[in-house]
């Protein structure tokens, strides 16, 4: 799961963007496909499935406690669950490799059954702060033994019956939130999460749509989610939408790279994941939604992205947790903007899967772009839509989202961009670089 031998690449500008493409499937609802599966007493189908390296280690770890999960020669994979409180002791520790949401997702669910389960991870994850998910779940009873600053490798040793809680969110998180509803799934009684701040809804809606009894009800500090214990899920059929995330380079790529006119196929249009979109269009990005319609629940459109002259904004910080995951291709997308675009309120990027506003303002200035940081956030100096200087080297730092973005940013180079390693992008896009050359790149 880690990755050992860096893939180094060099990559240049070379013309517009166009055609048609569809993205993989969205990786937080990949996730929580498999895990819920796994709950589920019968067969549930998955279509549509992100096949990265993140979603196979959740795979990996469901089958390590008990669940039988194959993928078909049709692309459709099959999930028969063990049952809520079925789980298995794993025999092994649980290489989470690069997936923060593996595993703070799966310490919540090891954390209400009789079980203990390792979790480990690469040099990544290794460094995230686990204390997050350690606290609510050390309420509820579970055991944690983690190293030092709360971190990978770390045991949880599961209890049951374990205590439900009323948990108020300290981070706008939806790992956390989603850890203590799924130990609140094999916990008797209700466990309550108020969320300040909403951040992404799938577990809620999913739980739902697998039967759980799950409510949320607007309440005087934030929404307040009650899922009630000892749940029976059901075996569904899920067609998993394409990452919104995802498609959020190929927003940034087509609206910088003049000529450029393309359509993504097939994106989820949840609320809680568009605020790339709403923060690209305040930038004056053309971008326009075709065919909207309902997928498993979840809404879902097509994009037609075409390029435009981007100004610079200030970002609204309270579109940060919708576009979390998107503030580095969203710097891209300022470094090519008229002006200075400011960025703030978004501290939760130091913790990602790099540091993302220091290994961003790092390979941005090595780039040839004036970039300010800040504590929560960054200011970029935008090209005005000429060319980057480029002729740079910059660090992945085994995150995928910096690799990816700065492959981005080289289409709007004059010299080339190498980038150390881009082997971390097989964790959330594997065909990103196919897709790359199919729209003329
Ligand atoms: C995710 C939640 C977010 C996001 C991550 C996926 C999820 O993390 O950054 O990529 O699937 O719940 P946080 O909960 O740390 O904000």
């Amino acid at each position: 799961m880690s990755h050992p031998k860096p893939r180094p690449l060099t990559l240049s500008a070379r013309g517009p963007l166009r055609g048609t493409l569809t993205v993989p499937g969205d990786k937080s609802i990949s996730h929580r496909s498999l895990m819920f599966s796994a709950l589920a007493v019968g067969e549930s189908r998955i279509e549509g499935l992100l096949e990265g390296e993140d979603v196979l280690a959740t795979a990996a770890a469901m089958r390590a406690m008990g669940a039988t999960i194959e993928r078909g020669d049709d692309g459709v994979w099959r999930v028969h669950g063990v049952g809520v409180g079925g789980l298995l002791q794993p025999e092994a520790a649980l290489d989470m490799g690069n997936s923060g949401t593996s595993t703070r997702l799966l310490m919540g669910l090891v954390a209400s059954h009789p079980i203990t389960a390792t979790f480990t991870g690469d040099a990544s994850l290794s460094s995230r702060p686990m204390g997050r998910v350690i606290e609510p779940l050390s309420k509820m009873g579970a055991e944690i033994t983690a190293s030092p600053g709360g971190r990978l490798p770390l045991m949880v040793r599961g209890i049951n019956p374990a205590v439900p809680i009323e948990y108020t969110l300290p981070v706008a998180s939806a790992q956390v939130k989603s850890a203590v509803l799924l130990a609140g799934l094999n916990t008797p009684g209700i466990t309550r999460v108020i969320e300040p701040v909403p951040t992404r809804d799938h577990s809620e809606r999913m739980l739902r749509g697998f039967g759980a009894e799950l409510t949320v009800e607007e309440g005087p500090s934030g929404k307040i989610i009650s899922i009630t214990g000892e749940a029976e899920l059901k075996p569904q059929h899920l067609i998993v939408p394409g990452d919104p995330s995802s498609a959020g380079f190929w927003m940034v790529a087509a609206s910088i790279v003049p000529g450029s006119e393309i359509v993504i196929r097939n994106v989820c249009m949840n609320p809680t994941r568009t605020g790339l979109i709403a923060a690209l269009k305040l930038m004056g990005a053309d971008i326009t939604k075709e065919g909207a319609r309902e997928v498993g629940g979840e809404d879902v459109a097509d994009l037609r992205v075409r390029h435009a002259p981007l100004r610079a904004i200030e970002v609204p910080p309270d579109l940060a947790p919708s576009m979390i995951d998107e503030y580095p291709i969203l710097f891209v997308a300022a470094a090519f903007a008229q002006g200075r675009t400011v960025a703030r309120g978004a501290h939760e990027l130091r913790v990602k899967e790099s540091d993302r506003i220091a290994t961003m303002r790092t390979a941005l200035e090595a780039a040839g772009v004036a970039t300010e940081e800040y504590e929560d956030g960054l200011a970029i100096q935008g090209s005005g839509g000429a060319l980057l200087p480029g002729n740079a080297q910059v660090a992945s730092r085994l995150d995928h989202r910096i690799a990816m973005s700065m492959a981005i940013a080289a289409l709007g180079a004059q010299g080339p961009i190498t980038i150390d390693d881009v082997a971390p992008v097989a964790t959330s896009y594997p065909d990103f670089f196919q897709t790359l050359e199919a729209l003329g790149q």
